[in-house]
């Protein structure tokens, strides 16, 4: 189903900026400079909707959208990147509690899309995240990002790598490239089976 309609609702620096929980939300996570921002706009078939930049740690806030696939509505919510060493021990601390406090405590929240550039390893923050969230029954699809960047041979031993090496089912792991649109489909196929897990 395509996306008929996508706006910016708001942005929050904190819990208190957060929207009053609404239609299911599907959250973007993941390293910063992965690719969440870029990634979300081709989902919503928009190229400059989120904020993307080649300077690591642009998304400082959350972001919320709101999006209409036909009769369905629904909001994408783009999280700010970790593990920016640049970044102050400070700054780092109020990413982390900006993070839990939604994560931890979202009803409506009902999926989590986490990054992973494919030319890495996964690394602890992101096996951790993994847990955390299957912990609270987040249920979670792995997008492998910037796969434009590998010949066809070396991308497909870097997706297998990665699909063994994440603790989640194959079909949750999807090769994706914004830049392209490789894997856009999918991720919505994916996302669409966590969302009503009874017609997937
Ligand atoms: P933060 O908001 O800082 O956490 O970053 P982000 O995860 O939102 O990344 P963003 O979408 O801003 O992209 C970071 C950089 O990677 C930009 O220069 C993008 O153009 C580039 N990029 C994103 N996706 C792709 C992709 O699929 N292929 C290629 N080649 N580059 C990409
Ligand atoms: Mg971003």
């Amino acid at each position: 189903m395509r996306v008929t309609f996508a706006e910016i609702l708001t942005s929050a620096a904190d819990r208190a900026g957060f929207p009053p929980p609404g239609s299911p939300e599907i959250a973007f996570l993941g390293r910063s400079n992965v690719g969440k921002s870029s990634l979300l706009n081709r989902l919503v078939n928009r190229k400059q909707l989120a904020r993307t930049s080649g300077t690591p740690g642009k998304t400082r806030l959350i972001h919320f959208y709101r999006v209409e696939r036909g009769a369905a509505e629904l909001r994408l919510v783009d999280l700010p990147g970790y593990g920016y060493a640049k970044v102050s021990k400070s700054e780092r601390q109020r990413w982390q509690r900006l993070i839990e406090d939604y994560l931890g405590d979202r009803p409506t929240l009902r999926a989590a899309v986490l990054l992973q550039d494919v030319r890495r390893d996964i690394s602890e923050d992101e096996t951790l995240l993994v847990e955390w969230l299957a912990e609270r029954d987040i249920p979670t699809v792995l997008a492998l990002t910037k796969v434009d960047k590998l010949k066809p041979m070396r991308r497909a031993q870097r997706v297998r790598a990665l699909r063994l090496a994440a603790n989640l089912p194959a079909h949750r792991v999807i090769a994706t490239s914004a830049e392209k649109g490789i894997g856009v489909p999918d991720l919505w196929t994916a996302l669409d089976e966590t969302l009503h897990p009874s017609s997937g």
